[in-house]
This record gives C-alpha cells, structure tokens and sequence, in this order.
C-alpha cells in the first residue's frame, strides 16, 4: 500500500454538523480529541482519535492538537469586484451602488485590471477559511473569466457567472440580451463543470433586467444541465419600490423572477430582508436558498432578516459576506454577526454554535446543491477542510486553554477567531492556503 491508500490521520479537536441542528437535536458532533482519515481527497473516516487510529495503524498522524479542524466555510454570496470598495460606509443601496460600487465594476472593462483583483479575490477567500463560494462575476465576459481561471489555479471551488443588467446601472456595464446569451453560452462551455468550477446564471437584480433579460436566463438554464442562479432579492425598501413600479404586473418581487422559472434547488437569492409571508412560503415549497448576508444588512442599513420566519417556513438559508457592500470576507464573522442582529431583532432566533457552524458550512453546500460533496466531515466526502489556530499570544488561545466543553470553545471561535487564526486550508486534501 502507498503512503497516500494508508491515509494521513489529522488529530485535533473537530466540529462538524452532518445534520441541521434548526431541525434536529444534537446535530453538532463534536470530538475533543479528534481525528480525521483523508485518504486520496476524501474524508475515509471522522471521529475520536484512538478509535480511527486502532482501526487505521498504518495512516500516517499528523499532529495538529492545539487548534482545531471545521468543514471548509462557505460563502454563498459575495461579489469579485467588489473588493477595492469594502468599506465605503454611511450610505444606503442605491446610493452605495452607483457612489462606490458600479464605478469600481466598470473598471472591469480592463481585462489586466481584472485579473489582478481576481487573484486578490480568490487569495482572501483561501486565507478566511472559504473553501466554496458563490461568486457574482462582472458584467464583462473576460473579467469573469479572469475569475474563473484565478479559481482553478487556486484550487477552491468557484461557483460564477457573468453579471447581467440591461437597464437602470450605466451604460458601459449594459449588455444588450442578444450579448448576454452568447457570451453567457460561452463562458457556460468553458467554465461549467470544469475541475471545481461551476457555471450561475446571475442577472444582477430585478431593477436592473429587462424582461427579455430574465427570458435569456430561463432559456440558459434550460439549454444547460446543472447551472446554479443567483440574484438578490428583498434587500431595500426603496429598491422594493422601484421593483414594483418597473414591473406592475407582479404581486410582488418574488414573483418577477418567478415568472422565468427562476427559482428552485441550486438557486440562491440574497438578502430577503423585506420578504411578504407568501414570498417566504413560495421560497419554501420550491426549494430556493436565501444568502444571509448580516454584515451587509447593517452596514447598508437594508434591516433586520427575519431568520426565525425562514427557518420555520422550511426556506433554506445560509450565509454570505456580500462583499464589497459587507465588511469583509470572514464567514466566521458573518456568524457572528448574525448571531448579534439575531439578539436584538424583535422575535430574533438565539442561534448556538452548531447552528452558526451549519449556517457557515453545510447550509451552504446545501443551498448550492453540493451537500453530498461537501459541508462537513461525514466519510465520502471531499476532504475540505479548515485548520484554525489562533497566534499564542491571541485572546483566542486563552480562552481556548480554559474552554470546558466543545460548545465554549466553538462558541470561542466564532466570536474571536479572524484571518489571523486560519493556520492552514485543504480542498479535496490538498492545501490550498497555509
Ligand atoms: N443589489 C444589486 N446589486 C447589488 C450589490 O452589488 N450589492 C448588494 N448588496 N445589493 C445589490
Ligand atoms: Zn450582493
């Protein structure tokens, strides 16, 4: 037997959730002195230590006590071009999108320009832990493609599609819909499946979509087998407004898309902070994801998301950072983050650890439709995986040295580990970021 058939056993402290502890009690499994059989990518084996090492003599054992192992995060919305503008505070959406964001997207328009705020991108993606992201590319083909090509060199699982908007943004980031299905028909051939590359249709927004442009996006979707969607939904209550004006037909935002099929399993709209009840239903029943993206929601002033109405309707609903118009690419801190609004929300859910880990891994893979794949540590899995050691002189180590159960020291994490304490990143077993 090779090195690699043997296996190579990580021992540390881990925490994953095969299960969603919205639903289910004890979904949290946690093991405190912990291992992990990675043999040829995936996960051969996850549970105590000594019991995988009995069973496993000649796996090679890394020691890794002192930090400890969680799935690969997931970031199920965020923006690549968006991020020159973090931190562009003190404005609402529609102000913050045409004062910082789309003059930063237009600079796109510069193939090079792009390719080095891909490699930017993907590099801060690898060093906060996110192992798979959802990705609105830009409004221009080669830029996306930029993307993609800086995905697969980077290893991580990059789920993107070219941005598309025929109306209300500025003309140089308009496609006409002619222009959108070829060079959307173009990147799905070169990009879609390709290693750990996946292809979403991603029209921008409502306000910003024709009705011809939404009909390109129904008819992509139904020339391609397994494209994700993405787009936003609910966020502003002007933005609302201006929604309900352009399309006066509809009962509601929802709907709009809705209209073109554009919903169900692999589809993932962000935001939803101002849903109807009926929305929220509608999301249920077909199986449509909802980004939460609680850093963004504040610093936009978008409001308040309703986590517990999702939640109990049976909507699924996992995280996002919402880069640029968020504070950053942690999706430990979008965690927590949610977990704050959550607390001073009127009716908010009071989330404990193992709901924040599931809503930063396996929700996610969830919502994209890659929950036999990834998003926790069950055997068969891919092995992606996310090794955090705060720096020793941390107030994150100190706390873990006192952490009595493994609920303290995960609840710990979420609330003080940032980029500093991500020590080392593996998708499929290989390392992607150290
Ligand atoms: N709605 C349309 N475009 C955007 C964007 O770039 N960021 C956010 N937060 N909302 C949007
Ligand atoms: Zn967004």
């Amino acid at each position: 037997m090779s090195a690699s058939d043997r296996g190579e056993l990580l021992r540390a402290p881990l925490f994953h959730t095969p299960r969603n502890p919205f639903l289910q009690a004890r979904a949290l499994e946690s093991h405190w002195d912990g291992g992990l059989l990675i043999r040829a990518g995936r996960i051969a084996a996850s549970g105590d230590f000594e019991t995988i090492r009995a069973a496993n003599p000649d796996a090679t054992t890394t020691d890794l006590r002192g930090g400890v192992l969680l799935p690969g995060l997931i970031d199920t919305h965020i923006h690549f071009p968006q991020l020159r503008v973090l931190g562009g505070l003190g404005r609402t959406l529609l102000d913050w999108l045409e004062e910082c964001a789309l003059p930063e997207e237009a600079r796109m328009a510069d193939v090079s320009y792009a390719r080095q705020i891909a490699g930017g991108f993907v590099h801060a993606l690898a060093s906060h832990g996110t192992t798979t992201a959802l990705v609105f590319g830009a409004h221009f083909a080669a830029a996306t493609a930029a993307l993609f090509e800086m995905g697969a060199k980077s290893g991580l699982r990059i789920v993107s599609g070219m941005v598309l908007s025929d109306r209300q943004l500025r003309p140089e980031l308009h496609q006409t819909p002619d222009s959108a299905y070829r060079d959307s028909s173009d990147l799905i051939r070169c990009f879609h499946g390709r290693g750990r590359l996946l292809y979403a249709v991603t029209p921008r927004f409502a306000l910003s979509t024709s009705e011809s442009m939404l009909e390109v996006c129904q008819t992509l979707r139904r020339e391609h087998e397994g494209l994700r969607f993405q787009t936003h939904l609910n966020e502003n209550v002007r933005e609302i407004e201006e929604v309900a004006g352009l399309f006066p037909w509809a009962p509601d935002y929802l709907a709009v898309y809705e209209r073109f099929g554009l919903g169900g399993r692999g589809a993932v709209m962000a935001h939803n902070v101002h849903p109807t009840q009926s929305e929220i239903e509608r999301l249920a029943a077909g199986g449509t994801a909802v980004a939460h993206c609680p850093c963004s929601n504040a610093a936009l002033g978008s409001g308040l998301f309703g986590l517990k109405r999702h939640v109990e309707a049976g909507v699924r609903v996992a995280l996002g950072t919402d880069v640029g118009g968020g504070t950053g690419f942690g999706i430990l801190k979008e965690a927590l983050q949610a977990y704050l609004l959550q607390r001073i929300a009127p009716d908010g859910a009071l989330l404990d650890a193992g709901q924040m880990l599931y809503l930063a891994t396996r929700a996610g893979a969830e919502a994209l439709g890659l929950e036999e794949e990834i998003g926790d540590f069950q055997p068969g899995k891919a092995a992606d995986i996310v090794y955090i050691k705060p720096p020793v002189d941390a107030p994150l180590s100190a706390v873990l040295e006192r952490a009595e159960t493994p609920e303290q020291a995960l609840a710990a994490i979420f609330t003080l580990a940032g980029a500093e304490s991500i020590r080392e990143v593996r998708v499929e077993g290989t390392i992607v970021y150290k």
